[in-house]
């Protein structure tokens, strides 16, 4: 048996994650699995009864599952960053989750922006979540003499920054500081390329801008070369620039692409986009030796929440996404597939794409069509 802590959070996060819920109810059912799911009630409701964001004996208690499937954070009677960074950014980096798996699928039946004849799109996207631009290090200084001291804490490493600052004939600097570290590079880079090799994927697409940020993204490519060695895989390196117009004009050249963090952030909006939307854009926070998390890439929604029109498919995938990861690909398998036909079918649509079918009726059908298989 495996345990899941289940956070449905805010706004059309519940509605979205009780459709997952169904799926997964289900395709254990169908395939002999078990699973104790004990849900946490974090989230704006929470925090506002309580005062409480996310205690340690939360965190305590999380770190004894197997997997965590989330919703959605934030509220907008809540001032924006708390929910949000207070949770989801805690749980992803107190759990370590370097990896950012974020599947760019379009699927049958889902209209893209794209033209009719660009819609071969499955990539999977790794996009590294520790490191880059998103350390959080950064000042901001006024002309003359400065000196500002930044601490970098990892669970693997600590790095002290001393910023001495001699600002002449300008009135204010603000600066930002990024980082790749080759440990920090090679574990996500290493995920990607036994990525490839599980899915038979014979090129990586390593993401960078070597040409400009020469430091950083030279570690990468170095620590990139040595991983597609290793694991006996082609790379190609591509600026990210270039990246996003291919992932426009030929998404079909793409099979795994591997970007560090700020890129990938980017990116992978950039990917929900052509693959239809938010609604149908699913995720992994991945700690490959720890507690991994899944969610589905949109937010809480509070425009659309308590309708009962949100689309969960983004969520009833990232569940599959963690079936896969929890060794039960025949589960996942099936509920992709179930979501295929559900969605090929044309009969079922929710608002985003034009139709009227509701939150649960999505979920209803995907069940459905699981039980006839
Ligand atoms: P959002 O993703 O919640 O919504 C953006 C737009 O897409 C809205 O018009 C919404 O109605 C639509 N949309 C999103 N998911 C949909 C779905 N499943 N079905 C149909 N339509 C859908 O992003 P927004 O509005 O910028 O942020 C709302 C709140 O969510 C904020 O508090 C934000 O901080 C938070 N947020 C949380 C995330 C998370 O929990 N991982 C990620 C992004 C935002
Ligand atoms: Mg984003």
């Amino acid at each position: 048996m495996q345990k899941v802590g289940v956070v449905p959070g805010d706004g059309i996060g519940p509605e979205v994650v009780k459709e997952a819920r169904k799926v997964l109810d289900a395709v254990s059912e169908r395939r002999n699995l078990t699973f104790e799911f004990e849900e946490f009630p974090l989230g704006a409701g929470h925090y506002l009864k309580t005062g409480e964001v996310l205690s340690d004996e939360t965190l305590q208690r999380l770190s004894k599952k197997d997997a965590i499937l989330l919703g959605a954070m934030g509220d907008p009677r809540v001032k924006p960053g708390i929910l949000e960074k207070g949770v989801l950014l805690r749980l992803r980096f107190h759990f370590d989750q370097y990896v950012n798996l974020r599947p760019i699928k379009l699927l049958d039946g889902v209209p893209s922006p794209l033209v009719e004849s660009n819609r071969k799109i499955d990539i999977q996207f790794v996009r590294e979540n520790t490191e880059d631009f998103y350390v959080g290090l950064g000042g901001r200084v006024k002309k003359g003499l400065s000196k500002t001291d930044l601490l970098l804490k990892r669970k693997t490493y600590e790095a002290r920054f001393d910023v001495g600052i001699d600002l002449e004939d300008e009135e204010e600097l603000a600066f930002q500081i990024g980082v790749v570290t080759r440990q920090g590079a090679k574990r996500v880079l290493d995920y990607a390329f036994q990525l490839a090799k599980r899915r038979k994927i014979d090129l990586v697409t390593c993401v960078d801008k070597a040409n400009v940020l020469t430091d950083m993204y030279g570690l990468w490519r170095e620590v990139a070369d040595e991983m597609s060695k290793k694991h006996g895989i082609e790379r190609e390196f591509q600026y990210v620039d270039a990246v996003a117009l291919h992932m426009v004009r030929t998404p079909d050249r793409f099979k795994l692409i591997v970007s560090p963090n700020l890129f990938g952030d980017i990116l992978t909006d950039l990917g929900a986009a052509i693959q239809g939307g938010l609604g149908f854009a699913a995720s992994g926070n991945l700690n490959p030796s720890g507690v991994s998390m899944f969610e589905p890439v949109h937010g809480s929604a509070p425009d659309i929440a308590g309708k009962g029109v949100a689309n969960p498919v983004g969520a009833i995938l990232s569940s599959a996404l963690m079936l896969e990861t929890l060794g039960h690909k025949d589960a996942a398998t099936d509920v992709e597939r179930a979501v295929q036909d559900v969605l090929r079918s044309g009969k079922h649509k929710t608002a985003d794409i034009g139709g009227k079918t509701s939150t649960s009726k999505i979920g209803n059908a995907v069940v459905a069509n699981l039980s006839r298989r």
